[in-house]
């Protein structure tokens, strides 16, 4: 099977978590884009959805969806959203589209964030396969990069990449995340860091993995 096809595949199983007439957060990615497709079948049950990026709220509209803003709801029952890379506890690296910092701000106002992923996602240690993004205020750019570096990582440049917020994205390299929640905070505690892409503090309650052999929830 495909990755595409596993992507739709948990998209789909992600439908079973949406309520009628609620809210519903929705994130950023291609698996995203394969559970926006699947949520049009339910655009006449829900109220609306609250986006994580640009892309997302053109095709959540594109369906005939209602987008809010974030600052218009209180909370949001469910946040639907894919990941770089996911531990069996839940922690994920996110961000390979540059939309982290609104992922982590949706996320935060939902009280269940449904992971969606392929197989290739899953890791036992954040930082195996995926490089970490982290945003960062342009005019803090070096500065940012060598603390990273003094972290341990390899922070790279993402070249001709401005994020929905104006700023740019920092690629860390040959970093082995061993205390996810430890790392998110050190490193949004430098100066000029808007966020990064570690999602421990706010980890994933159900991941949703497309196997060849079907859907796998875990919870
Ligand atoms: C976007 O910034 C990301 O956090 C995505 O959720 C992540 O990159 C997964 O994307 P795919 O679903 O395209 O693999």
């Amino acid at each position: 099977m495909d990755q595409l096809s596993m992507k739709k595949q948990a998209a789909q199983a992600a439908l079973k978590y949406v309520k009628a007439d609620t809210i519903v957060g929705v994130g950023s990615g291609s698996t995203v884009n394969c559970f926006i497709d699947a949520l049009g079948s339910m655009k006449g049950q829900i109220k609306g959805a609250v986006a994580a990026s640009k892309e997302s709220e053109r095709r959540l509209r594109e369906l005939g969806i209602d987008v809010f803003d974030a600052n218009e709801v209180s909370g949001l029952d469910v946040y639907i959203d894919g990941a770089d890379e996911i531990t069996p506890q839940g922690y994920m690296i996110k961000g390979g589209g540059a939309a982290l910092t609104r992922e982590k701000i949706v996320s935060s106002l939902a009280k269940k964030f449904i992971c969606i992923v392929d197989k290739s996602k899953q890791v036992d240690v954040l930082g195996s396969t995926f490089a970490l993004p982290v945003e960062v205020i342009p005019m803090a750019r070096s500065y940012v990069a060598r603390q990273l570096v003094a972290l341990g990582g390899s922070p790279e440049y993402r070249e001709g990449v401005v994020t929905d917020n104006g700023n740019i994205i920092l690629d860390v390299y040959n970093f082995k995340i061993i205390e996810p929640l430890k790392m998110e905070h050190t490193i949004n505690n430098i100066a000029g860091v808007v966020t990064n892409g570690i999602f421990a503090q706010r980890f994933a309650n159900v991941t949703i993995v497309g196997t060849p052999e079907g859907a796998k929830i875990i919870e």
